[in-house]
């Protein structure tokens, strides 16, 4: 009996293995990166998404819209709608990504996508893997770049969490051995290690920043965070002008309350599950994770969202025109920059600094004691062309920053 489980696993992991070692052979040889100043036009494909996803993507493309008009006027860039996203698409094809949903975001360059429903144990929906992850994978989008920052509390931080490997690689592949038995597998590889841990250290270059955090348990789970941990000190070699520690996870969480210490911490790189955790914790530092952007990057295509679900119980309770948009107004912020509109993107990113952070006007609760989404977005996009935008967030950034 136990021999015949034990046969059917191996098999299984066989398989898996294959596929592992085969997206190891591709991703040796994906080296050429998709540049954006050759392209014209430019198409950003937009997702609304699910629950309050559409609401809030709503607000976000209006900002787009707005800052990239002339652009838009003369053709540069294209916005195309892909509505088959959704939780009631996917789950009439029983597919994480319908195929053809997954041959038109193929077609685009870039894309904003509003959170998705990502169905669990005990939901109404059959258990399909979420589109997010479906889609990191697809695209190879190996890099979340999540930033978070607190002006006033002098912390400015860049997560780096890898994307496509960790606990995530196998997420939806894991069985049942036996009645009583189950399997999940984590996976990192040497090539998926490096691009991500690289990334993080030209980042930490390209801004001057003098430190990098990598984050592991590798005390425990030796093999795969051991691996990742080897491959950054390896790298860190190459930087010698920025130093290299190791924090473990649990620490880690501990630090980034810790009024003492967390402001030293610049630019952090680790795998999935720790990024997945570490990122809420910070951006509910910075005011919750409706004020923070995400983007999955990778070398052919890449993709902006909010950090967080889709908030069911908010469209349950009536409550979805109050969800916060900065979180994809931020994630727009980081499209922008990305395909090479800095200045449109930097306006964005100071003008919700003004508004959430400084001038304070209105206030988002998620509920009527505060204003909607959209009157929010007015408020930022008042800000967006003001002439005062740069003086009013200098001024607030040097009047608290110590
Ligand atoms: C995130 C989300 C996703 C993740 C979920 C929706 C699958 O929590 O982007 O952090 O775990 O990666
Ligand atoms: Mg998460």
């Amino acid at each position: 009996m136990s021999s015949a489980l034990i046969e059917t696993a191996k098999d299984k992991f066989g398989k898996l293995m294959e596929d592992q070692l085969k997206r190891v052979e591709r991703m040796k040889q994906d080296t050429e990166w998709i540049d954006y100043s050759k392209l014209n036009p430019i198409i950003i494909g937009i997702c609304w998404g699910d629950g309050i996803g559409e609401f809030i993507s709503k607000q976000a493309q209006r900002v787009l819209e707005y800052i990239l008009k002339t652009e838009v006027a003369r053709g540069k860039i294209v916005f195309r709608d892909i509505k088959g996203l959704t939780i009631e698409n996917r789950v009439k094809h029983m597919k994480a990504i319908p195929e053809d949903v997954l041959n038109e975001l193929k077609a685009c360059h870039v894309i904003l996508k509003g959170p998705t429903t990502t169905p669990q144990v005990g939901d109404p929906w059959p258990n399909i893997e979420s589109a997010n992850v479906a889609m990191r994978r697809e695209l190879d989008l190996f890099a979340n770049v999540r930033p978070v920052r607190i002006p006033q509390d002098g912390i400015d931080w860049c997560f780096f969490r890898e994307n496509t490997e960790g606990a995530y690689v196998l997420g939806s592949k894991g069985f049942d051995v036996s009645e009583d038995l189950s399997v999940d597998f984590k996976v990192i590889t040497e090539q998926g290690a490096e691009r991500i841990v690289r990334m993080a250290f030209e980042y930490a270059k390209k801004n001057q920043i003098d430190r990098m955090t990598v984050i592991t348990k590798s005390n425990v789970v030796k093999t795969t965070d051991g691996r990742f941990s080897k491959v950054a000190f390896r790298i860190a070699k190459e930087y010698p002008n920025i130093k290299i520690d190791e924090w473990y996870i649990d620490i880690m969480t501990a630090k980034l309350i810790d009024p003492a210490r967390r402001r030293e911490f610049k630019v952090m790189v680790m795998p999935n599950l720790y990024g997945d955790i570490l990122t809420d914790e910070a951006a509910q530092l910075q005011g919750g994770v409706g004020t923070a952007g995400s983007a999955n990057i990778g070398k052919h295509w890449s993709m902006f969202e909010a950090i967080h679900g889709s908030a069911p119980r908010m469209v349950k309770e009536g409550r979805a025109q109050y969800a916060d948009p900065c979180s994809m107004i931020r994630a727009s912020a980081m499209l922008l920059r990305h395909i090479g509109h800095q200045p449109e993107a930097e306006k964005v990113e100071m003008a919700l600094e003004v508004c959430g952070v400084y001038e304070k006007k209105m206030t988002i609760t998620g509920r009527e004691t505060g204003v909607t989404g959209k009157e929010y977005s007015d408020y930022v996009l008042s800000w967006v062309d003001n002439p005062r935008l740069k003086e009013r967030w200098e001024t607030g950034g040097r009047a608290v920053c110590v």
